[in-house]
């Protein structure tokens, strides 16, 4: 059997040893409305994940810096940021990574934003490859993440183009709401587009909703309507095909909201509290179908290896 390293440093017992992950997840969370959770989603989900000891790369790519605020980070006291990585990306890039967090083998890394990082939108503008100036810091440092979070604006500029040149998959965190729905579509389509233009490989990977008012009839119609349309999708040539709605919701709960204030995330402010039970079930369900993809990819390799470079439309490609 041809084991990778990952799934062969799992079966010694869980961890992961080194740092050397030649499979890497890579995750924007996308929304172009504002305000819908993408920050909360991305540090509290990569905090849960890292408790679980595993490596993760945060990557803040919105100017208004949420999440190197939550995560605890000055942006006006950081030496490198994303902006400096646009402008100039590294040949060697380890050095320009914030660790933020440390649970045992987990680890959060942070490539901090700052406030005039909107000014890169308009100083590369004429630049030829401007689209795929952070993938190739990110090329320099995936090996040493497991899973590596972008953090995307409210918008369709180039900072979030610049993140979806570079990642395999998308989720949108989102709220239960009609006019929510509707913008999915959109958002959907502007995936495809993007996809056809800068990324081939991308594909969504499902929903994470956010703020979930979990009694009201209104949240339950809209989410049955998600899981029907995701359902629909299957099998077509759209790179939905696999999404999913993520499980559990994550409920409203006012020390998600709290947390950030304090740099702490929910597993720091209160550990207990509903907003972290929930964000604590989401990564282990993200996780888990990471964990079953390697399994399905290792199993793959040994029965037919010439098949290990082609997995199937609806997966995401590490
Ligand atoms: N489950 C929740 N319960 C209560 N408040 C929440 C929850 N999720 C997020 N919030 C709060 O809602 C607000 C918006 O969340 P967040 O900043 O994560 O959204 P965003 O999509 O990243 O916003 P932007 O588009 O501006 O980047 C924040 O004040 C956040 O603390
Ligand atoms: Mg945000």
């Amino acid at each position: 059997m041809q084991n990778h390293p990952v799934s062969e440093t799992r079966e010694r017992g869980g961890e992961t040893r080194g740092s050397a992950h030649p499979l890497t997840r890579t995750v924007a969370f996308m929304n172009q409305k504002g305000g819908v959770g993408k920050t909360t989603t991305v540090v509290n989900l990569a905090h849960a994940v890292c408790e679980q000891g595993r490596r993760v790369l945060v990557v803040d790519l919105d100017p208004q810096a949420h999440a190197t605020l939550h995560l605890g980070v000055d942006p006006e006291s950081v030496e490198w940021s994303v902006y400096d990585l646009l402008l100039d990306p590294p040949v060697a890039g380890s050095d320009r990574v914030l660790k933020v967090r440390e649970e045992g083998t987990g680890v959060v890394g942070l490539v901090p934003a700052v406030t005039d990082q909107a000014a890169a939108e308009h100083e590369l503008a004429d630049e030829a490859d401007r689209m795929g100036r952070l993938a190739r810091f990110i090329d320099g440092v995936k090996h040493e993440y497991e899973f590596i979070f972008f953090d995307c604006p409210p918008s369709l500029g180039l900072l979030t183009l610049n993140g979806l040149a570079c990642a395999k998959e998308v989720i949108v965190p989102m709220q239960a709401h009609f006019l929510a729905l509707q913008g999915v579509g959109k958002l959907l389509e502007t995936v495809q587009l993007v996809g056809q233009g800068v990324n081939d490989q991308l594909r969504v990977s499902g929903v994470v909703l956010c703020m979930h008012d979990e009694q009201t009839r209104h949240a339950r119609e809209v989410v049955d309507d998600l899981k029907t349309f995701f359902k629909e999708s299957r099998g077509l040539d759209v790179p939905w095909s696999g999404a999913r709605v993520y499980d559990p919701p994550v409920r409203r709960n006012i020390k998600l909201a709290e947390a950030p204030s304090f740099g702490e995330t929910i597993f720091e402010y209160a550990k207990w509290c509903p907003g972290a039970q929930d964000y604590r079930a989401v990564a282990k369900s993200f996780v888990d179908e990471w964990d079953a993809l390697l399994a399905r990819r290792s199993q793959t390799v040994e029965s037919k290896p010439d098949a290990a470079a082609a997995p199937a439309t609806s997966e995401p490609v590490a």
